[in-house]
């Protein structure tokens, strides 16, 4: 049996920090499901492909080939596109947008579910995102559902990306914020929630070290 261990939530919470410092930990593999979308919006936005062009974005998704690679300092991934590294503006919240309007469809869901159960390899998989436990790994012995307040999480997303370089205001993330999280909650197709049999953690009042000790704490128990 492959352990894993599903983190989802909303945007901003810190599943991505929290997701990269316990696969280093226990030493599995990583699956940024996130940086799959990003990517795949990336790619259908150069290719000029328009969300309605349904073939033409299937036709992508079953050609386009993403790898990634951990960097040393527990951020996410470096990701790369066909050899081409395109972590930056894979982290900007255009391409995030973008990505949660490519995510809406049913059909290409089905083919990145696929690629995502890849990753499924020994020694185990920490897997981040928004369906992990509910309908990419259903079966998965360890699930995690962190929130935290909006404010909070806008605050955290902003300091993301400055810490990248990338300008922006606090009113402006929290509307982004908000924004996302209301269309990938009210989605008809694997919306984001809770698994039934999911550790909900609420982080706003938790540092990083904390919320990855309740995790562990889940899985050695
Ligand atoms: O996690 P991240 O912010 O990188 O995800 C970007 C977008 O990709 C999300 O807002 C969501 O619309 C989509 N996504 C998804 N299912 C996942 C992971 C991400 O629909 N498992």
């Amino acid at each position: 049996m492959i352990p894993i261990l599903t983190l989802d939530g909303p945007s901003g919470v810190g599943k991505g920090t929290v997701a990269s410092i316990i696969a280093q930990k226990l030493d599995w593999h990583l699956l940024d499901s996130g940086a799959i979308y990003r990517a795949f919006a990336i790619v259908a936005r150069d290719n000029d492909i328009k969300i309605d062009d349904i073939d033409d974005l299937l036709k992508l998704a079953n050609n386009f080939d993403i790898s990634f690679k951990l960097n040393s300092n527990h951020e996410p991934l470096n990701v790369y596109l066909n050899n081409v590294e395109v972590s930056s503006e894979l982290r900007t919240e255009k391409t995030a947008a973008l990505a949660s309007q490519f995510a809406k469809i049913e059909s290409l869901r089905k083919v990145l579910l696929v690629k995502q159960r890849q990753f499924k390899k020994l020694p185990g998989l920490v897997a981040d995102g928004r369906d992990m436990g509910t309908v990419v790994f259903p079966d998965a012995p360890f699930k995690v559902f962190l929130t935290a307040e909006v404010e909070e999480r806008a605050k955290r997303r902003l300091k993301q990306l400055q810490e990248r370089g990338i300008t922006g205001n606090i009113s402006h993330t929290l509307a982004e914020v908000q924004k996302r999280d209301e269309r990938d909650a009210n989605r008809q197709h694997s919306p984001l929630r809770p698994a039934k049999d999911a550790l909900v953690i609420d982080t706003t009042n938790l540092a990083i070290n904390e919320v990855i000790a309740k995790v562990m704490a889940l899985i050695k128990a």
